[in-house]
């Protein structure tokens, strides 16, 4: 049976003044867990949030949260993200050579594990770990920013990942995550992504987060 397609919204785009009374309108507007972006300098040309604001947003939902690590040497920080409340730990592929040894600690934390490939990197990096992992992560963007345009050919690579899932683990999610929005979402539905991170698209302000999901769903529906 194919999994149901979920939305994660990305607080990366949030308003961080207003951040209890968003995840609040997120709730609100039906979305699925939220994904959350933490961006080191290093492994990402950006610094975004860390482990303070993830407490704090731990506090403001309900929702599952899902931590999304842009960051060198994520063996090192794994028991502080799932200390602060993350539900869900991905780390990059590329930042690590012992990504088995990531998961055990991730799982020993009684969390879930995802591990996420760069626009450059294949499919076939994370084969040897897909049976052990709960989620499967695709940048459809090169990390470290929001806002920004889907590399269409990132599409194939989605359905080639699909097709692996289904092959290895098909109760790993696939979840894709950079220009998500109206435009793209039914494509990358089809390509057999069924976990959406969707920052620009869930925050724009010319209308209001429901609305913004709600045209999210519509698109692939
Ligand atoms: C970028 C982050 C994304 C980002 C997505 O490196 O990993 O989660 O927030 O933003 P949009 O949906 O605007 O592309
Ligand atoms: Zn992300």
């Amino acid at each position: 049976m194919p999994q149901p397609v979920i939305i994660g919204p990305s607080v990366l785009s949030a308003d961080f003044l207003r951040l209890g009374e968003q995840l609040r309108e997120l709730e609100a507007a039906g979305a699925d867990y939220i994904h959350f972006d933490v961006m080191d300098g290093v492994f990402v040309p950006n610094i975004s949030i860390g482990l303070p604001v993830l407490e704090a947003t731990r506090r403001g939902t309900s929702l599952p949260i899902d931590v999304h690590l842009m960051i060198v040497n994520p063996d090192r920080w794994v028991e502080e993200f799932a200390a602060a409340g993350a539900d869900t730990i991905t780390f990059h592929a590329e930042a690590t050579p012992h990504a088995h040894r990531v998961v055990q600690t991730i799982k020993a934390c009684g969390k879930q594990a995802g591990i996420s490939i760069n626009p450059a990197t294949p499919v076939v990096a994370v084969e040897e770990m897909l049976p052990f992992i709960d989620q499967v992560l695709v940048m459809t963007i090169n990390p470290g920013f929001g806002g920004q345009t889907l590399i269409e050919e990132t599409l194939g690579k989605i359905t080639r990942m699909r097709e692996m899932i289904e092959r290895i683990n098909p109760n790993c999610r696939l979840q894709v995550d950079g220009g998500v929005n109206v435009h793209t979402v039914r494509r990358v539905v089809e390509a057999g992504a069924c976990s959406l991170v969707a920052g620009s698209a869930t925050f724009a302000t010319d209308s209001t987060i429901a609305e913004n999901i709600a045209a999210l769903r519509d698109g692939y529906s």
